[in-house]
Formats: C-alpha cells, sequence, structure tokens
C-alpha cells in the first residue's frame, strides 16, 4: 500500500495519543483471546504495535503488505518470523496456523473476502480469528460515515464504513460474536474458521 510506505516513519507517532486513550487496552484485549503456545498469524502488522501482546507461541508470523511499514517492525521483535505478504493471497499452505488476527487491517484491504478466503484455508478448522477494527456503526451515525468513506477512500484507502462482521459471516466465519465499543464505530470480533 503506497499510502503506508509513505506514512510509516510517522505512523507510531500519529497513533500514540490513541494507544493512550484505550487503542493499546483494546490491542491487550484482543490478543489475550488467541491461544497460547499454538501457531499465530497476524495480518497486517504495520510497525509491529501488536508485538508486546503476542501469548507465549509455537510460532509467532506477522505479515504486512508494506515494505515501509515492516522495517520498523523488524527493529521491534526478536522473535516473531516477519513476511512481507498481501493478506488476499497468502504464501502458505493450507491450515498451517491455528489463529489469525488483525488489527486496523481489515478497513484497508482492497477485498476483504479474499482475505477472509485465505484465512479459511490457512487456519486449521475450528480455529480462531480475531479482528479489533472500526467499522460502520447502526443507526443515524452510520450516515455519516457513509459519507465520510467518500474522503478516506480515496485519500488513505481505508474503507470507513465497512461491516466487517457481516462479510466475515457471509464468507462462512462461524461462531461470531461482536463486542462493540465507542458507540459501535470499534469492533472487537470473534470468529472460527
Ligand atoms: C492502520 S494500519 C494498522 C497496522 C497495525 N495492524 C496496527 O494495529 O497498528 C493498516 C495496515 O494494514 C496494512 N495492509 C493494508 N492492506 C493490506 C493487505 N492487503 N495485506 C496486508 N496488509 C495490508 C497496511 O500496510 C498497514 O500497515
Amino acid at each position: 500500500m503506497a499510502i503506508y510506505d509513505k506514512f510509516a516513519q510517522h505512523y507510531d507517532s500519529f497513533f500514540a495519543p490513541l494507544e493512550r486513550l484505550g487503542l493499546s487496552q483494546s490491542r491487550q484485549e484482543a490478543l489475550s483471546l488467541l491461544p497460547v503456545d499454538a501457531r499465530i498469524l497476524e495480518l497486517g502488522c504495520g510497525t509491529g504495535a501488536n508485538f508486546e501482546f503476542y501469548p507465549p507461541s509455537q510460532l509467532a508470523l506477522s505479515t504486512e503488505f508494506s515494505i515501509e511499514m515492516i522495517k520498523t517492525a523488524r527493529s521491534k521483535t526478536t522473535t516473531n518470523i516477519l513476511v512481507n505478504a498481501d493478506a488476499q493471497y497468502l504464501p502458505f499452505s493450507e491450515s498451517e496456523f491455528d489463529a489469525a488476527f488483525a488489527t486496523l487491517v481489515f478497513c484497508s484491504i482492497p477485498d476483504p473476502v479474499l482475505a477472509f478466503n485465505e484465512i479459511k484455508r490457512v487456519v486449521k478448522p475450528g480455529g480462531k480469528i480475531i479482528l479489533l477494527d472500526h467499522v460502520r456503526p447502526n443507526g443515524a451515525l452510520g450516515y455519516v460515515f457513509d459519507a465520510l468513506n467518500i474522503c478516506t477512500r480515496s485519500l488513505f484507502e481505508d474503507h470507513f464504513n465497512r461491516r466487517t462482521a457481516k462479510i466475515a459471516a457471509s464468507c462462512g466465519i462461524g461462531n461470531i460474536e461482536v463486542k462493540s465499543k465507542l458507540l459501535g464505530i470499534v469492533n472487537l470480533i470473534i470468529g472460527t474458521v
């Protein structure tokens, strides 16, 4: 993603206030739901903001599409394996992982259906999927997000009105549980493959 190559240098300082306001805590909550001593796949790890919250793992494999974001991520881990990969076309075999997760990534992925299908392919049946993301809220606010989406899509390649849990369900992700945060603007989505 060209936008994230340009933004990489400033990403951590831009997000620092949000991390302090609760994002960091939500990351911790999301990753606490991952299985321990398992084979974990992260999609779009960015600059590695989640690394400190990974559970003890058999394999911690973090993928990212932007070369510049992954450069920063590399400086933050000695344990994770980092792979430059598009979440829509993962370079892994069937059922290689016990669980997959992504934070603030499904809003950016051009075709989330492709990414969900890839998760279903590389995570073993019954494996967990955890997503933390901003989504289209219900009610009147949803229409505001529809309007904002016109700008965020063209300026930042960010889909501001994505119904991520609904798309996950339509792709066959099962047992979906949604924890709604911040007036429904942020969702913690838990499901199984
Ligand atoms: C808002 S950042 C979130 C980064 C990190 N997950 C976090 O929580 O701080 C969105 C990230 O998704 C990545 N991304 C966007 N589309 C992607 C794709 N198709 N495959 C893999 N990563 C992608 C971007 O490069 C960027 O690093």
